[in-house]
Protein backbone atom coordinates (compact mmCIF):
# COMPACT_ATOMS: atom_id res chain seq x y z
CA UNK A 1 0.00 0.00 0.00
CA UNK A 2 1.32 3.75 -0.56
CA UNK A 3 3.06 5.42 2.12
CA UNK A 4 2.08 9.09 2.08
CA UNK A 5 3.25 12.22 3.51
CA UNK A 6 0.03 11.94 6.40
CA UNK A 7 2.28 9.60 8.43
CA UNK A 8 1.02 6.32 9.89
CA UNK A 9 1.47 3.83 12.37
CA UNK A 10 4.53 2.19 12.63
CA UNK A 11 4.15 -1.71 13.97
CA UNK A 12 1.15 -3.67 13.96
CA UNK A 13 0.99 -4.17 17.22
CA UNK A 14 1.23 -0.29 18.10
CA UNK A 15 -2.36 0.09 15.54
CA UNK A 16 -3.84 -2.76 17.40
CA UNK A 17 -3.58 -1.25 21.33
CA UNK A 18 -4.58 1.95 19.49
CA UNK A 19 -7.43 0.82 18.20
CA UNK A 20 -8.53 -0.92 21.04
CA UNK A 21 -8.12 1.89 23.12
CA UNK A 22 -10.69 3.77 21.16
CA UNK A 23 -12.82 0.63 22.11
CA UNK A 24 -12.43 0.06 25.42
CA UNK A 25 -13.46 2.95 27.26
CA UNK A 26 -16.19 4.17 29.93
CA UNK A 27 -18.65 1.76 27.97
CA UNK A 28 -16.80 -1.28 28.82
CA UNK A 29 -16.20 -0.60 32.92
CA UNK A 30 -19.62 1.40 33.72
CA UNK A 31 -21.95 -0.22 31.27
CA UNK A 32 -21.19 -3.32 30.47
CA UNK A 33 -21.05 -5.41 33.43
CA UNK A 34 -24.25 -3.63 34.97
CA UNK A 35 -26.11 -4.58 32.04
CA UNK A 36 -25.06 -8.11 31.51
CA UNK A 37 -25.30 -8.93 35.79
CA UNK A 38 -29.57 -7.52 35.18
CA UNK A 39 -29.94 -8.86 31.84
CA UNK A 40 -29.58 -12.84 32.56
CA UNK A 41 -25.70 -12.89 33.05
CA UNK A 42 -24.40 -15.81 31.16
CA UNK A 43 -27.74 -15.37 28.81
CA UNK A 44 -26.39 -11.93 28.57
CA UNK A 45 -22.89 -12.47 27.60
CA UNK A 46 -24.05 -15.20 25.26
CA UNK A 47 -26.46 -12.93 23.23
CA UNK A 48 -23.59 -10.39 23.12
CA UNK A 49 -21.18 -12.00 21.71
CA UNK A 50 -23.13 -13.44 19.14
CA UNK A 51 -24.14 -10.08 18.21
CA UNK A 52 -20.12 -8.51 18.37
CA UNK A 53 -19.69 -11.86 15.83
CA UNK A 54 -22.53 -11.38 13.41
CA UNK A 55 -22.77 -7.82 13.11
CA UNK A 56 -20.58 -6.00 15.84
CA UNK A 57 -16.96 -6.97 13.85
CA UNK A 58 -18.35 -6.79 10.34
CA UNK A 59 -19.15 -3.09 10.85
CA UNK A 60 -15.74 -2.38 12.05
CA UNK A 61 -14.64 -4.06 9.12
CA UNK A 62 -16.85 -1.90 6.81
CA UNK A 63 -15.39 1.12 8.72
CA UNK A 64 -11.69 -0.12 8.11
CA UNK A 65 -12.22 -0.95 4.17
CA UNK A 66 -13.29 2.58 3.66
CA UNK A 67 -10.12 4.39 5.58
CA UNK A 68 -7.83 1.64 4.49
CA UNK A 69 -9.06 2.24 0.62
CA UNK A 70 -9.17 5.84 0.43
CA UNK A 71 -6.33 6.72 2.92
CA UNK A 72 -7.71 10.00 4.09
CA UNK A 73 -10.64 10.80 6.79
CA UNK A 74 -14.31 10.61 7.14
CA UNK A 75 -15.13 12.73 4.84
CA UNK A 76 -12.47 12.89 2.24
CA UNK A 77 -12.78 9.18 1.91
CA UNK A 78 -16.23 9.57 0.67
CA UNK A 79 -15.31 12.15 -1.78
CA UNK A 80 -12.49 10.39 -3.13
CA UNK A 81 -14.54 7.00 -2.84
CA UNK A 82 -17.55 7.94 -4.54
CA UNK A 83 -16.77 11.42 -6.11
CA UNK A 84 -19.72 13.75 -6.85
CA UNK A 85 -22.29 12.09 -4.75
CA UNK A 86 -23.75 13.52 -1.25
CA UNK A 87 -22.25 10.61 0.51
CA UNK A 88 -19.99 12.33 2.03
CA UNK A 89 -22.33 14.25 3.77
CA UNK A 90 -22.43 11.25 5.98
CA UNK A 91 -19.19 12.56 7.31
CA UNK A 92 -20.27 15.97 8.35
CA UNK A 93 -22.66 13.80 10.44
CA UNK A 94 -20.05 11.69 11.90
CA UNK A 95 -18.33 14.94 12.57
CA UNK A 96 -21.07 16.26 14.37
CA UNK A 97 -21.27 13.43 16.56
CA UNK A 98 -17.07 13.76 17.73
CA UNK A 99 -18.23 17.14 18.97
CA UNK A 100 -21.07 16.17 20.91
CA UNK A 101 -19.46 13.09 21.84
CA UNK A 102 -16.19 14.50 23.09
CA UNK A 103 -17.81 17.22 25.23
CA UNK A 104 -19.59 14.84 27.42
CA UNK A 105 -17.43 11.85 27.46
CA UNK A 106 -14.47 15.19 28.54
CA UNK A 107 -16.94 16.36 31.47
CA UNK A 108 -16.84 12.66 33.04
CA UNK A 109 -13.56 11.98 31.76
CA UNK A 110 -12.32 15.21 33.87
CA UNK A 111 -14.53 13.51 36.81
CA UNK A 112 -12.76 10.90 36.84
CA UNK A 113 -9.36 12.23 37.11
CA UNK A 114 -10.63 14.15 39.36
CA UNK A 115 -11.46 10.61 41.37
CA UNK A 116 -7.81 9.62 40.67
CA UNK A 117 -6.58 12.69 41.95
CA UNK A 118 -8.41 12.05 45.13
CA UNK A 119 -7.38 8.65 45.37
CA UNK A 120 -3.76 9.23 45.71
CA UNK A 121 -4.12 12.75 47.25
CA UNK A 122 -6.41 12.09 49.93
CA UNK A 123 -8.02 8.38 50.02
CA UNK A 124 -11.69 7.45 50.88
CA UNK A 125 -10.80 5.71 53.66
CA UNK A 126 -13.00 7.01 56.59
CA UNK A 127 -15.30 8.42 54.29
CA UNK A 128 -19.15 7.40 54.78
CA UNK A 129 -21.35 7.26 51.51
CA UNK A 130 -22.86 10.25 52.30
CA UNK A 131 -19.81 12.10 53.04
CA UNK A 132 -18.90 11.06 49.12
CA UNK A 133 -22.21 11.37 47.66
CA UNK A 134 -22.24 14.96 49.23
CA UNK A 135 -18.09 15.69 48.14
CA UNK A 136 -19.08 14.30 44.32
CA UNK A 137 -22.48 16.43 44.16
CA UNK A 138 -20.73 19.23 45.13
CA UNK A 139 -17.96 19.13 42.61
CA UNK A 140 -19.92 18.42 40.18
CA UNK A 141 -22.45 21.06 40.40
CA UNK A 142 -19.93 23.75 40.54
CA UNK A 143 -19.30 24.39 36.88
CA UNK A 144 -15.96 25.93 36.84
CA UNK A 145 -14.61 22.47 38.96
CA UNK A 146 -16.01 20.41 36.52
CA UNK A 147 -14.59 22.72 33.71
CA UNK A 148 -11.41 22.87 34.97
CA UNK A 149 -10.88 19.27 35.54
CA UNK A 150 -12.51 18.75 31.82
CA UNK A 151 -9.60 21.00 30.35
CA UNK A 152 -6.98 19.28 31.93
CA UNK A 153 -8.29 16.54 30.13
CA UNK A 154 -8.64 17.99 26.62
CA UNK A 155 -5.17 19.17 27.11
CA UNK A 156 -3.81 15.72 27.91
CA UNK A 157 -5.70 14.41 24.73
CA UNK A 158 -4.08 17.22 22.75
CA UNK A 159 -0.66 16.93 24.06
CA UNK A 160 -0.96 13.42 22.41
CA UNK A 161 -3.05 14.10 19.32
CA UNK A 162 -0.52 16.98 18.25
CA UNK A 163 2.50 14.65 17.90
CA UNK A 164 0.72 12.72 15.39
CA UNK A 165 0.27 9.30 15.28
CA UNK A 166 3.02 7.34 15.53
CA UNK A 167 5.53 9.26 17.82
CA UNK A 168 1.92 10.22 19.47
CA UNK A 169 -1.07 8.37 19.51
CA UNK A 170 0.59 5.09 18.85
CA UNK A 171 3.20 5.54 21.24
CA UNK A 172 1.18 6.70 23.92
CA UNK A 173 -1.26 3.75 23.55
CA UNK A 174 1.40 0.98 23.12
CA UNK A 175 2.60 2.14 27.00
CA UNK A 176 -0.80 2.78 27.88
CA UNK A 177 -3.01 -0.11 27.11
CA UNK A 178 -1.14 -2.64 28.83
CA UNK A 179 -0.67 -0.50 31.68
CA UNK A 180 -5.05 -0.77 31.91
CA UNK A 181 -4.72 -4.42 31.10
CA UNK A 182 -1.69 -5.11 34.34
CA UNK A 183 -3.97 -2.78 36.59
CA UNK A 184 -7.17 -4.93 35.40
CA UNK A 185 -5.75 -8.13 36.49
CA UNK A 186 -4.49 -7.07 39.13
CA UNK A 187 -7.98 -5.90 40.28
CA UNK A 188 -9.34 -9.41 39.22
CA UNK A 189 -7.08 -11.24 41.57
CA UNK A 190 -7.70 -9.04 44.65
CA UNK A 191 -11.23 -9.70 43.82
CA UNK A 192 -10.83 -13.41 44.13
CA UNK A 193 -9.68 -12.79 47.77
CA UNK A 194 -12.76 -11.25 48.62
CA UNK A 195 -16.33 -12.32 50.59
CA UNK A 196 -18.36 -11.09 47.73
CA UNK A 197 -16.54 -13.30 45.07
CA UNK A 198 -19.31 -16.21 44.71
CA UNK A 199 -22.31 -13.68 45.16
CA UNK A 200 -20.67 -11.07 42.91
CA UNK A 201 -19.78 -14.04 40.08
CA UNK A 202 -23.39 -15.14 40.74
CA UNK A 203 -24.58 -11.59 39.91
CA UNK A 204 -22.82 -11.36 36.55
CA UNK A 205 -22.79 -14.52 35.34
CA UNK A 206 -25.57 -16.86 36.08
CA UNK A 207 -27.47 -17.44 33.23
CA UNK A 208 -31.05 -16.86 33.58
CA UNK A 209 -33.05 -17.02 30.32
CA UNK A 210 -35.92 -15.76 31.69
CA UNK A 211 -34.92 -12.14 32.24
CA UNK A 212 -33.95 -12.00 28.27
CA UNK A 213 -36.30 -9.93 26.35
CA UNK A 214 -36.56 -8.38 22.80
CA UNK A 215 -35.19 -5.28 24.99
CA UNK A 216 -32.61 -7.20 26.08
CA UNK A 217 -31.24 -7.88 22.50
CA UNK A 218 -31.73 -4.31 21.71
CA UNK A 219 -29.92 -2.97 24.89
CA UNK A 220 -27.21 -5.66 23.65
CA UNK A 221 -27.03 -4.21 20.01
CA UNK A 222 -26.69 -0.74 21.41
CA UNK A 223 -24.37 -1.78 23.91
CA UNK A 224 -22.12 -3.73 20.95
CA UNK A 225 -22.33 -0.54 18.76
CA UNK A 226 -20.99 1.95 21.71
CA UNK A 227 -17.95 -0.10 22.68
CA UNK A 228 -16.69 -0.91 19.34
CA UNK A 229 -16.55 2.88 18.61
CA UNK A 230 -18.82 2.55 15.51
CA UNK A 231 -20.80 4.56 13.56
CA UNK A 232 -18.33 8.20 13.89
CA UNK A 233 -15.83 7.59 11.53
CA UNK A 234 -13.13 6.54 13.96
CA UNK A 235 -12.43 3.58 12.69
CA UNK A 236 -12.27 5.25 9.27
CA UNK A 237 -9.26 7.53 10.48
CA UNK A 238 -7.48 5.24 12.46
CA UNK A 239 -7.38 2.59 9.40
CA UNK A 240 -6.65 5.31 6.89
CA UNK A 241 -3.24 5.43 8.85
CA UNK A 242 -2.19 2.08 8.72
CA UNK A 243 0.41 0.63 6.53
CA UNK A 244 1.47 -2.41 4.69
CA UNK A 245 -1.40 -5.19 3.83
CA UNK A 246 -2.56 -6.31 7.29
CA UNK A 247 -4.65 -9.58 8.04
CA UNK A 248 -7.84 -7.62 8.40
CA UNK A 249 -10.40 -9.58 9.86
CA UNK A 250 -7.78 -11.26 11.65
CA UNK A 251 -6.49 -8.28 13.46
CA UNK A 252 -9.99 -7.02 13.89
CA UNK A 253 -11.58 -10.03 15.33
CA UNK A 254 -8.31 -9.52 18.41
CA UNK A 255 -9.42 -5.88 18.95
CA UNK A 256 -13.36 -7.01 19.72
CA UNK A 257 -11.69 -10.06 21.57
CA UNK A 258 -9.66 -7.95 23.58
CA UNK A 259 -12.66 -5.37 23.78
CA UNK A 260 -14.86 -7.95 25.06
CA UNK A 261 -12.60 -9.45 27.72
CA UNK A 262 -11.73 -6.18 29.04
CA UNK A 263 -15.58 -5.90 29.98
CA UNK A 264 -16.20 -9.16 31.24
CA UNK A 265 -13.29 -8.35 33.69
CA UNK A 266 -14.03 -5.37 34.66
CA UNK A 267 -17.47 -7.07 35.84
CA UNK A 268 -15.20 -9.66 37.85
CA UNK A 269 -13.13 -6.38 39.53
CA UNK A 270 -15.99 -4.65 40.33
CA UNK A 271 -18.94 -6.65 41.44
CA UNK A 272 -17.44 -9.42 43.95
CA UNK A 273 -16.06 -6.07 45.79
CA UNK A 274 -19.62 -4.10 45.79
CA UNK A 275 -21.01 -7.72 47.43
CA UNK A 276 -17.97 -7.92 49.93
CA UNK A 277 -19.81 -4.76 51.70
CA UNK A 278 -22.66 -5.67 53.57
CA UNK A 279 -25.86 -3.50 52.54
CA UNK A 280 -24.36 -2.13 49.11
CA UNK A 281 -26.45 -2.98 45.44
CA UNK A 282 -24.48 -2.45 42.25
CA UNK A 283 -25.62 0.34 39.92
CA UNK A 284 -24.60 1.36 36.86
CA UNK A 285 -23.04 4.34 34.69
CA UNK A 286 -21.69 7.12 36.81
CA UNK A 287 -22.99 6.22 40.41
CA UNK A 288 -21.38 2.75 39.96
CA UNK A 289 -18.11 4.63 39.39
CA UNK A 290 -18.42 7.60 41.70
CA UNK A 291 -20.35 6.89 44.19
CA UNK A 292 -21.46 2.79 44.90
CA UNK A 293 -17.27 2.15 44.49
CA UNK A 294 -15.32 4.85 46.51
CA UNK A 295 -17.55 3.80 49.46
CA UNK A 296 -16.53 0.21 48.74
CA UNK A 297 -12.81 1.16 48.97
CA UNK A 298 -13.64 3.10 51.66
CA UNK A 299 -14.42 -0.03 53.20
CA UNK A 300 -12.14 -2.30 52.21
CA UNK A 301 -8.60 -3.35 54.08
CA UNK A 302 -5.74 -1.91 51.36
CA UNK A 303 -9.12 -0.46 49.70
CA UNK A 304 -6.50 2.68 48.56
CA UNK A 305 -4.57 0.50 46.78
CA UNK A 306 -7.63 -0.97 44.63
CA UNK A 307 -8.65 2.58 44.66
CA UNK A 308 -5.92 4.30 42.91
CA UNK A 309 -5.47 0.96 40.30
CA UNK A 310 -8.94 1.41 39.49
CA UNK A 311 -9.49 4.83 38.73
CA UNK A 312 -5.99 5.07 37.37
CA UNK A 313 -7.22 2.37 34.74
CA UNK A 314 -10.31 4.72 34.22
CA UNK A 315 -8.34 7.67 33.19
CA UNK A 316 -6.23 5.27 30.70
CA UNK A 317 -9.52 4.19 28.98
CA UNK A 318 -11.56 7.34 28.70
CA UNK A 319 -8.22 8.97 27.52
CA UNK A 320 -7.08 6.63 25.40
CA UNK A 321 -10.69 7.02 23.70
CA UNK A 322 -11.06 10.53 23.76
CA UNK A 323 -8.36 10.73 22.04
CA UNK A 324 -9.01 8.49 18.78
CA UNK A 325 -12.46 11.10 18.61
CA UNK A 326 -10.05 14.23 18.96
CA UNK A 327 -7.49 12.47 16.30
CA UNK A 328 -10.60 12.17 14.09
CA UNK A 329 -11.18 15.66 14.30
CA UNK A 330 -7.81 17.23 13.50
CA UNK A 331 -7.93 14.70 10.29
CA UNK A 332 -10.99 16.45 9.32
CA UNK A 333 -9.49 19.92 10.20
CA UNK A 334 -6.00 19.01 8.06
CA UNK A 335 -7.85 17.98 5.31
CA UNK A 336 -10.51 20.64 4.66
CA UNK A 337 -8.27 23.63 5.19
CA UNK A 338 -4.81 21.85 4.41
CA UNK A 339 -3.21 23.07 7.66
CA UNK A 340 -0.41 21.76 10.10
CA UNK A 341 -1.48 19.14 12.39
CA UNK A 342 -0.59 21.74 14.95
CA UNK A 343 -2.66 24.59 14.33
CA UNK A 344 -5.85 21.50 14.20
CA UNK A 345 -5.07 20.46 17.54
CA UNK A 346 -5.30 23.86 18.61
CA UNK A 347 -8.63 24.55 16.80
CA UNK A 348 -9.96 21.60 17.59
CA UNK A 349 -9.00 22.36 21.62
CA UNK A 350 -10.85 25.26 21.33
CA UNK A 351 -14.01 24.33 20.25
CA UNK A 352 -13.53 21.19 22.90
CA UNK A 353 -13.27 24.14 25.37
CA UNK A 354 -16.50 25.58 24.55
CA UNK A 355 -18.24 21.96 24.49
CA UNK A 356 -17.14 21.03 27.54
CA UNK A 357 -18.09 24.22 29.25
CA UNK A 358 -21.62 23.95 28.06
CA UNK A 359 -21.67 20.12 29.36
CA UNK A 360 -20.12 21.07 32.60
CA UNK A 361 -22.67 24.11 32.99
CA UNK A 362 -25.87 22.32 32.30
CA UNK A 363 -27.08 19.07 32.93
CA UNK A 364 -29.76 19.29 30.17
CA UNK A 365 -26.78 20.08 27.34
CA UNK A 366 -25.16 17.07 28.70
CA UNK A 367 -28.28 14.62 28.56
CA UNK A 368 -29.02 15.98 25.58
CA UNK A 369 -25.57 15.74 23.82
CA UNK A 370 -25.51 11.77 25.44
CA UNK A 371 -28.68 11.06 24.42
CA UNK A 372 -28.75 12.62 20.87
CA UNK A 373 -25.34 10.72 20.18
CA UNK A 374 -26.02 7.11 21.70
CA UNK A 375 -29.71 7.46 20.38
CA UNK A 376 -29.75 8.89 16.74
CA UNK A 377 -26.06 10.03 15.71
CA UNK A 378 -24.31 6.93 15.90
CA UNK A 379 -26.57 4.71 14.89
CA UNK A 380 -27.42 6.39 11.65
CA UNK A 381 -23.87 6.51 11.45
CA UNK A 382 -23.43 3.23 11.36
CA UNK A 383 -26.35 2.78 9.50
CA UNK A 384 -25.14 4.79 6.45
CA UNK A 385 -21.50 3.61 6.80
CA UNK A 386 -22.85 -0.05 6.22
CA UNK A 387 -24.90 0.87 3.17
CA UNK A 388 -22.03 2.86 1.44
CA UNK A 389 -19.56 0.01 2.17
CA UNK A 390 -22.74 -2.58 0.91
CA UNK A 391 -24.08 -0.62 -2.06
CA UNK A 392 -22.10 2.27 -3.41
CA UNK A 393 -18.39 1.20 -2.57
CA UNK A 394 -16.37 0.12 -5.90
CA UNK A 395 -16.74 -3.65 -5.68
CA UNK A 396 -13.26 -4.84 -6.83
CA UNK A 397 -12.02 -2.05 -4.13
CA UNK A 398 -13.95 -3.28 -1.28
CA UNK A 399 -13.16 -6.93 -2.21
CA UNK A 400 -9.64 -5.95 -2.15
CA UNK A 401 -9.06 -3.90 0.67
CA UNK A 402 -11.38 -6.49 2.52
CA UNK A 403 -9.02 -9.46 1.45
CA UNK A 404 -5.86 -7.38 1.42
CA UNK A 405 -5.82 -8.37 -2.17
CA UNK A 406 -6.60 -11.77 -2.25
CA UNK A 407 -4.22 -12.99 0.46
CA UNK A 408 -6.73 -13.47 2.70
CA UNK A 409 -10.29 -14.12 4.39
CA UNK A 410 -11.01 -15.00 0.96
CA UNK A 411 -14.36 -17.63 1.54
CA UNK A 412 -15.69 -15.21 4.46
CA UNK A 413 -16.21 -12.22 2.08
CA UNK A 414 -19.67 -12.88 0.64
CA UNK A 415 -20.97 -13.69 4.61
CA UNK A 416 -19.72 -10.13 5.25
CA UNK A 417 -21.26 -8.76 2.39
CA UNK A 418 -24.30 -10.05 3.07
CA UNK A 419 -24.29 -8.68 6.40
CA UNK A 420 -23.38 -5.39 5.41
CA UNK A 421 -25.93 -5.24 2.96
CA UNK A 422 -29.11 -6.73 4.83
CA UNK A 423 -28.21 -7.65 8.52
CA UNK A 424 -26.74 -4.60 10.35
CA UNK A 425 -28.89 -2.22 8.32
CA UNK A 426 -31.89 -4.05 9.60
CA UNK A 427 -30.17 -4.28 13.26
CA UNK A 428 -29.81 -0.46 13.03
CA UNK A 429 -32.80 0.31 11.81
CA UNK A 430 -34.68 -1.86 15.06
CA UNK A 431 -32.34 -0.03 17.10
CA UNK A 432 -33.36 3.87 16.12
CA UNK A 433 -37.36 2.75 15.98
CA UNK A 434 -37.07 1.60 19.66
CA UNK A 435 -34.95 4.83 20.58
CA UNK A 436 -37.02 7.19 19.35
CA UNK A 437 -39.99 5.03 21.00
CA UNK A 438 -41.83 3.44 18.11
CA UNK A 439 -41.22 -0.01 19.20
N1 LIG B 1 -16.06 2.74 22.77
C1 LIG B 1 -16.10 3.71 23.81
C2 LIG B 1 -16.44 3.06 25.13
O1 LIG B 1 -16.66 1.89 25.22
C3 LIG B 1 -17.11 4.80 23.59
C4 LIG B 1 -17.24 5.30 22.23
C5 LIG B 1 -18.33 5.27 21.45
C6 LIG B 1 -16.25 5.89 21.45
N2 LIG B 1 -18.07 5.81 20.23
C7 LIG B 1 -16.81 6.18 20.22
C8 LIG B 1 -14.94 6.16 21.73
C9 LIG B 1 -16.04 6.72 19.22
C10 LIG B 1 -14.18 6.70 20.73
C11 LIG B 1 -14.73 6.97 19.50
O2 LIG B 1 -16.52 3.76 26.12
Amino acid sequence: MVKNDRGGFGSKFGMMMTVAGSAVGLGNIWRFPFLAGENGGAAFIIIYLSLVLVIGIPLVLSEFSIGTAAKAGAILSYKKLAPKTKWHYNGYLTEVTGYLLLGFYCVVAGWTLRFFYESVAVGFDGQSATQIKESFEGFTSTWWQSTLAGLIFVAMCAYVVIRGIEKGIEKWNKFLMPLLFASLIFLCINSMTLDGWEKGMEFMFSPDWSEVTGQTIIDALGQVFFTLSLGMGVMITYSSYSKGDDNMVKSKVTVSVIDTSVAILSGIAIFPAVFSIEGLQPTQGPELVFLTLPSVFANLSYGWIVAILFFFMLSIAALTSAISIMEMLVTLFIERYGITRRRATFIIVAIMAVLTLLCALSSEIFNLFDMLTANYLMPIGALLIALFVGFAMDKKLRYNTFTSNGKYSRWIYPIFLFIVRYVAPLAIVIIILNGVGLI
